[in-house]
């Protein structure tokens, strides 16, 4: 079979473009260029979901930035939920002590593992702390986050692609689309 034609043929829409994420990524960057101008910022990944996202916004920042990776994943839940329950399978490799941090995330959902994580990174000592998120999706958050660079809000519908997966696949389309339902209805959760 050919894999290129499931990887595409199992979107049914394509919500955010590759332009689309480009130009948006484009402002992101600008916008905290131009807030951190005369702070030192180290930037937080939050893997797996984030890694395009945060390649492309670090090249759109043009002032000196520290980076660092999480990896974290969610007990539990199902393939499509969060269980809200917090796993850290990679923690920061260096302090954050009084560093100015800001979190890059790929999505904002139930917000519970942002909450969690905003708690957890709190504690260690950061001079602020704060949220980039590519994509949010209100109508699903549990938990009140308040967010400071937001790409994009999007509707209540699974999305893939720019990081985002569906039991790990798709990450590596370049756009952002919405999972034919079939593709994830009646699947085994976990
Ligand atoms: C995704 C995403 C966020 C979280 C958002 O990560 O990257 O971290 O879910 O969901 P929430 O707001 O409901 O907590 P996931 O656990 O799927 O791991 P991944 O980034 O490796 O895909």
């Amino acid at each position: 079979m050919n894999q290129s034609i499931t990887l595409h043929s199992d979107v049914a829409q394509i919500l955010l473009t590759e332009d689309e994420i480009a130009t948006k990524v484009r402002e992101l960057g600008a916008r905290i260029s131009s807030d951190y101008r005369d702070r030192p910022l180290t930037l937080v990944s939050v893997l797996k979901g984030s890694l395009p996202f945060m390649a492309d916004l670090m090249r759109a920042i043009d002032i000196p930035v520290r980076i660092d990776l999480m990896e974290v994943s969610s007990y539990g839940g199902s393939s499509t939920e969060s269980s809200g329950l917090v796993r850290i399978l990679k923690d920061l490799s260096a302090s954050i002590v009084g560093e100015d941090v800001l979190i890059v995330e790929d999505i904002i959902d139930t917000g519970l593992t942002l909450n969690y994580l905003i708690r957890y990174l709190r504690g260690k000592a950061p001079a602020s702390l704060r949220i980039c998120t590519l994509l949010d999706k209100p109508a699903r958050r549990l938990v009140e986050i308040k967010l400071d660079y937001t790409g994009f809000t999007i509707p209540d519908q699974f999305v893939v692609g720019y990081g985002l997966d569906y039991g790990e696949l798709y990450r590596n389309l370049r756009y952002v689309g919405v999972l034919r339902p079939e593709v994830y209805s009646g699947a085994p959760e976990g």
